[in-house]
Order: structure tokens, then C-alpha cells, then sequence
């Protein structure tokens, strides 16, 4: 459409009052059982035609688009008037559903059975031409649709994600209040309690050189709440992490936070499996397994790499560590471990999809990609020539190779061996389309190690966090073997993605007092960051435990989206920015002065 001239902008400086009109329907709502109904929608305009003295709008509303009609017969000063209308203008009609003309139906439209003759009209506000064009089928970057996120969002695809958001998070509250969780908030300036990510700080005015942090999750405070005796605790809550961020992953992002009394592993997990069916069944119509499928960490890892397994497809790692003892092959005969994956009707992969699928491990620290390709004679393989005959029979054997197939391998320490076949197995599940992009497969992830070693702390770390209870039976082995501790901890994984972790908590302050020193924390250390725990233990702190769902994340996979920012209204950028209100931002001197902060010099943009 062309841009409006001077000339009719003059005219269109008065708006019209919205006065006594009333919207009866949206535009999604109409039928071919409302024809003759006199209707009044409003919108805006999402696409003008001009037909032989008819003017067709699409009005396009939150939920859907109405075609509406200006027809000089029907009402000449309407029509005449309609002629100024550009794209997204915002308008309220008047006027009469019908029918639409034989051939002119558009069954893949909500409102293709009618359009609305047009009786007269409104125009309420006028709008610059848009930078973008708003229509499901995006050309425009996401830099520029983030800058004008206002936009983006009237795109109907954008705004079912948030109609279907809201219903998830409805679904949620009404499930956990039919059990008598009560919703409670918790404080967004807190202080610092480490999830393992770096906090967001925010400077105190009234105590000077003295800092809030904005909480990565309420943990502590829903623990408080067990021991003040709530019972059953909720709460859909922004958490603060200043990390790396990736599609999955947002600086500020939500949780279904949940605490619950008197309780174990078995009545957390029931109660989060059924609000994960139920809110399914209520938003999409789908059933999930009952009960949901249980691996363990150990096995996640042997099975499939990763602690998060994408188990809508079947390729699995096995491992040849023994196998491979003594072979000429150095690189294998003494790795800690040898693993392989095989991938049916892989053989078809050329030379260059094999080099970029090595590229794509080194990501993961693999110095190389050992493969074989079975063909009906021989295999083909840069490293079969090492290979003895019984070694040969052995690989072919354990991991039932046929002609057709590609087998991977990867041989160094276990967690490269493991990051690098498990996310190869993700893209192979890709490139042979393996997954059934509409199935939804959640799996319980159980008895993960308490700790893991962290290589640049030189220390072990708390795996979930350290509020977690030692599994039964280990609390013994926590400082002479913390590697072989597990933990009463379990995540939830839908479609290869961490939805929800949580565990059983220390009510004992023995306990956590344990779990302190066998981290490394003294007595001081602990007294000074978590006091506040260790003394609300000490007064009749009840059993309790928990988990938390990553809601964003549920929503994105629910809606079928490939980054949670769609799902999201203001979302950051990978830099952590918000292009729309251009945060973060400096601030005055004075303010800065009332903070009693001083800048060391700006660091230059690039640095
Ligand atoms: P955890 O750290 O596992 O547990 O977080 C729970 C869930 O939150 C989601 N999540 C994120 N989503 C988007 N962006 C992020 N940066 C991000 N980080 C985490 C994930 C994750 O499974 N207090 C504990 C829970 C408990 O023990 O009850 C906690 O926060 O889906
Ligand atoms: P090289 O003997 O280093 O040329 O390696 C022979 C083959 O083994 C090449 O295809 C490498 O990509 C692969 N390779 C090398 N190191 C490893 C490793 N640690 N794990 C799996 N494959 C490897």
C-alpha cells in the first residue's frame, strides 16, 4: 500500500471519540450461524484490497481476522471514507455479518464462512507506516522486530504463545489450589543464594557499599515458609540469573516454584507429574504417560550422554572401553573410555557432513570423530585397518551393526565422551528425522550425585544446590568418596530439555551442617551467608521438599516454538540487552552519588 499524502493526513487529524460504540464480538468469533446478526468489531487493519468499488479490510484483532467489506450500496460516505485506511490504522465497523460470495470461502480461516458489510465506521487512531510488516511469516530481523516488540506481538502467531501462556499458568493455579497449596510471595530484593549462576546486585541508598541480590530462585524463602508451617507453598515468580544465555536460557526468567511438608521423593513427583498432565490435557487436549518413565543419572549417562535425553527416538551409546584394551589403535586402547553410536542408514552421510559433524564436537572438547561406515562387503572407515578381527566381531556383536549403517566414536575422559556422542545424537535425531515433532515425551531423571567437581573452583560443588538432602545411606561417604554420594534430587525432562528440577531438603541441621563442610564452607562462612537457615532449623523445621518448573521453557515447547524469548513478551538479547527500552542504561551522576558509587573508567564498547 502506498504511504498516505499530506493531504489526507490533514484530514485525519481528528480522531473519532470511541463514544457509545460497544465491541460485540472479536474477530475470531463469527459464523456462518451469525449471518443477518448486526456486529460491531475493532481492530486493526491487517490488509486492504480494492475490488471494483468494494473495499475489503482484514481486521485483525488478539484473537484472530474478520474480513469486512465497504460497499458504496451499503453506505456511500463509509465507503468514500474507507479509502484512507492504511495497515494498521485502528478502527471500530458497524454493520452485518453475511455470507461470503460462492468461491470466495477460505476454509483456513476461523471466519472464512462470513464477512461483515460495513454500516459505518470509526477510524480511532492512524499509524506510521511499520517498519515491518506484521504477518505470521517474518522476513524482518529479530533485532528490528525486538526494537518494535510492540509490533511483534500483534503478530497472531506471537500472541497465540501468550494466550496459550495464560492458560498454562490458569491450569497450573487451579490444579495446585485443588490441593491446598496457598500462593505466597517472596522477596525480589534479597540476598544473595547461590543457584550456581552470578547474581544481580542492586545497590542500597540507606546502607552504602552494601548490596540486594535479586534472587535466582525463592529457595530459601520457600523453605522459611516450610518451617513457619505453610505446608504447601506456590508461587509463579520471576528468578534472576546473570549467566550465559542461549535459546533456552533468559537472565530474568519464571518459575512455577512449589513447596510442599511432610513429604518424600514419591508425593513431590506424583503432585508435579499430575499438574504436568493436567495442564496438558487442559491446553493442548493431550494425554502424557502414567506414570511418567524413570532413568536414572547413571543410566541417562550410559544410554544417552546427556542428563537430559530426548527419549521421543531410540539411538543409544555403548560403550567398547574393553573392547578396545590393547588394541594398535593407541587413541582407543588407552582412553578411560571408548564409546560408539550407531545410526542406521547413517552410511549415507558423505565426507563433508562428517567433517562438519567433527566440528561440531569440538564444541564439546573431541579432539576427532572415529566413524564406520558398513557397507555389505567391508567397512569403510579411516581406523578399521587397526582394528583385529576379534575386535571387529566384538564392535559388530555388542552394538548389532548392518549393512547401511554409520557408527560414531568417541574415546577420552567419560564427560567428553558423553557431551560429545550425547549432542551428536540430538543432530542425527534431526538430520534423519527420527523425532515426532508433535509427541511430547517427559522422563524423570532420579538419583543424581549429590556433588560435581568443579574444575576452575578446584573443589566439589553442590550438583542441585546445597540445601539438598544426601540420598539414604551415603551420608557416610560424603567426605571420604563424594563422588559415589547421590542425592535425593530429581529433574523432569520433556523432549530433550530440563523443564523442572528440585529434591528433599536437610530439615536436620546436622545434616546441613554436614553438607556445608563436606563443600568446603566453614563454620563462619556458613554462619555469615546462611544464618538465617541454620537458625530456622533449629527451631522445628518439618520434613519438607520440593521443585521448581522452568515455565517459559514448558510454554516453548508446548507452543512448538525453537527459543523461549518467543514466549516471553519483553525478552533480553543474547547480550543481555532489551533493544525496545535500550536496557541496561547509565544513569545520572547524582544518582550514582546517592548510591555512593563511583565509576571506574567506562570500559570502550568493544572491550
Ligand atoms: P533449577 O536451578 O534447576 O532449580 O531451576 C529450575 C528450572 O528453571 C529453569 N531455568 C531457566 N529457564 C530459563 N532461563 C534460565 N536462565 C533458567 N535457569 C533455570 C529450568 C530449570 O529446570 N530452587 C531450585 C528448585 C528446587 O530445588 O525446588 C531451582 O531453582 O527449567
Ligand atoms: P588420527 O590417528 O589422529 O588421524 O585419528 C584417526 C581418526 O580417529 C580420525 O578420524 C579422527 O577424527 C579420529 N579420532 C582422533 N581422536 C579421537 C578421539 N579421541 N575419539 C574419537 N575419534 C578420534
Amino acid at each position: 500500500m502506498v504511504d498516505i499524502n499530506m493531504e489526507e493526513k490533514a484530514e485525519l487529524r481528528t480522531l473519532d471519540a470511541l463514544g457509545d460504540w460497544r465491541r460485540t464480538h472479536t474477530c475470531c468469533q463469527l459464523t456462518a450461524a451469525d449471518i443477518d446478526t448486526e456486529v460491531c468489531l475493532m481492530g486493526w487493519v491487517q490488509f486492504r484490497r480494492d475490488h471494483g468499488g468494494l473495499i475489503f479490510i482484514d481486521l485483525r484483532d488478539r484473537e484472530g481476522l474478520t474480513q469486512v467489506v465497504f460497499s458504496p450500496d451499503e453506505n456511500v460516505s463509509a465507503h468514500e471514507r474507507a479509502h484512507v485506511l492504511r495497515v494498521e490504522y485502528v478502527i471500530a465497523i458497524k454493520g452485518v455479518v453475511r455470507s461470503r460470495p460462492e468461491g470466495m470461502l477460505n476454509p483456513s480461516m476461523k471466519t472464512g464462512e462470513i464477512e461483515v458489510e460495513v454500516s459505518d465506521w470509526k477510524l480511532l487512531n492512524t499509524s506510521s507506516t511499520p517498519p515491518f510488516t506484521v504477518e505470521d511469516r517474518v522476513e524482518a530481523s529479530e533485532a528490528l522486530r525486538l526494537k518494535h516488540r510492540y509490533l511483534d506481538l500483534r503478530r497472531p502467531k506471537l500472541a497465540a504463545n501468550f494466550i496459550l501462556r495464560n492458560r498454562v499458568a490458569q491450569s497450573v493455579r487451579r490444579y495446585l489450589d485443588g490441593l491446598n497449596f496457598l500462593e505466597i510471595e517472596t522477596p525480589v530484593l534479597t540476598k544473595s543464594t547461590p543457584e550456581g549462576a552470578r547474581d544481580f546486585l542492586v545497590p542500597s541508598r540507606l546502607n552504602q557499599g552494601e548490596f540486594y541480590a535479586l534472587p535466582q530462585s525463592p529457595q530459601l524463602f520457600k523453605q522459611m515458609l516450610m518451617v513457619s508451617g505453610m505446608e504447601r507453598y506456590y508461587q509463579i515468580c520471576k528468578c534472576f540469573r546473570d549467566e550465559d544465555l542461549r535459546a533456552d536460557r533468559q537472565p530474568e526468567f519464571t518459575q512455577i516454584d512449589i513447596e510442599m511438608s511432610f513429604v518424600d521423593e514419591e508425593q513431590v513427583m506424583g503432585m508435579a507429574e499430575g499438574m504436568v498432565r493436567t495442564l496438558f490435557r487442559e491446553t493442548l487436549g493431550k494425554e502424557l504417560p502414567d506414570p511418567f518413565p524413570r532413568i536414572t543419572f547413571d543410566d541417562a549417562m550410559r544410554d544417552y550422554g546427556l542428563d537430559k535425553p530426548d527419549i521421543r527416538f531410540d539411538l543409544k551409546l555403548v560403550e567398547i572401553t574393553d573392547i578396545m584394551r590393547g588394541s594398535d589403535f593407541k587413541v582407543f586402547a588407552k582412553a578411560e573410555m571408548v564409546k560408539g553410536m550407531r545410526v542406521p542408514g547413517g552410511g549415507v552421510l558423505s565426507r563433508k557432513e562428517i567433517d562438519d559433524l567433527t566440528e561440531f564436537v569440538s564444541i564439546y572438547g573431541a579432539k576427532g570423530l572415529a566413524w564406520i561406515k558398513i557397507k555389505e562387503d567391508d567397512w569403510q572407515s579411516p581406523i578399521v585397518k587397526f582394528f583385529s578381527q576379534a575386535e571387529r566381531d566384538g564392535i559388530r556383536d555388542r552394538m548389532g551393526l548392518v549393512p547401511g549403517d554409520i557408527v560414531f566414536f568417541q574415546a577420552g575422559a567419560p564427560e567428553m565422551v558423553n557431551a560429545a556422542l550425547g549432542n551428536l545424537r540430538i543432530k542425527m535425531g534431526e538430520r534423519f528425522e527420527l523425532i515426532d515433532e508433535s509427541s511430547f515425551a517427559p522422563v524423570w531423571i532420579t538419583d543424581f550425585p549429590l556433588f560435581e567437581y568443579d574444575p576452575e573452583e578446584k573443589r566439589h560443588v553442590a550438583r542441585h544446590h546445597p540445601f539438598t538432602q544426601v540420598a539414604e545411606g551415603h551420608a557416610d561417604i560424603m567426605m571420604s568418596a563424594p563422588d559415589n554420594a547421590k542425592a535425593r534430587a530429581y529433574d523432569i525432562v520433556l523432549n530433550g530439555y530440563e523443564i523442572g528440577g528440585g529434591s528433599i531438603r536437610n530439615h536436620n541441621i546436622e545434616m546441613q551442617r554436614k553438607m556445608f563442610s563436606a563443600l568446603g564452607i566453614s563454620d563462619e562462612e556458613a554462619e555469615s551467608k546462611f544464618g538465617f537457615l541454620l537458625s530456622a532449623l533449629e527451631f522445628g523445621a518439618p520434613p519438607h521438599g520440593g521443585i521448581a518448573f522452568g515455565l517459559d521453557r514448558l510454554i516453548m515447547i508446548l507452543c512448538g516454538a525453537k527459543s523461549i524469548r518467543d514466549v516471553i513478551a519483553f525478552p533480553k538479547t543474547q547480550k543481555a540487552t532489551c533493544l525496545m527500552t535500550e536496557a541496561p542504561g547509565e544513569v545520572s551522576s547524582r544518582q550514582l552519588r546517592e548510591l555512593g558509587i563511583k565509576l571506574r573508567e567506562k570500559p570502550k564498547k568493544d572491550d
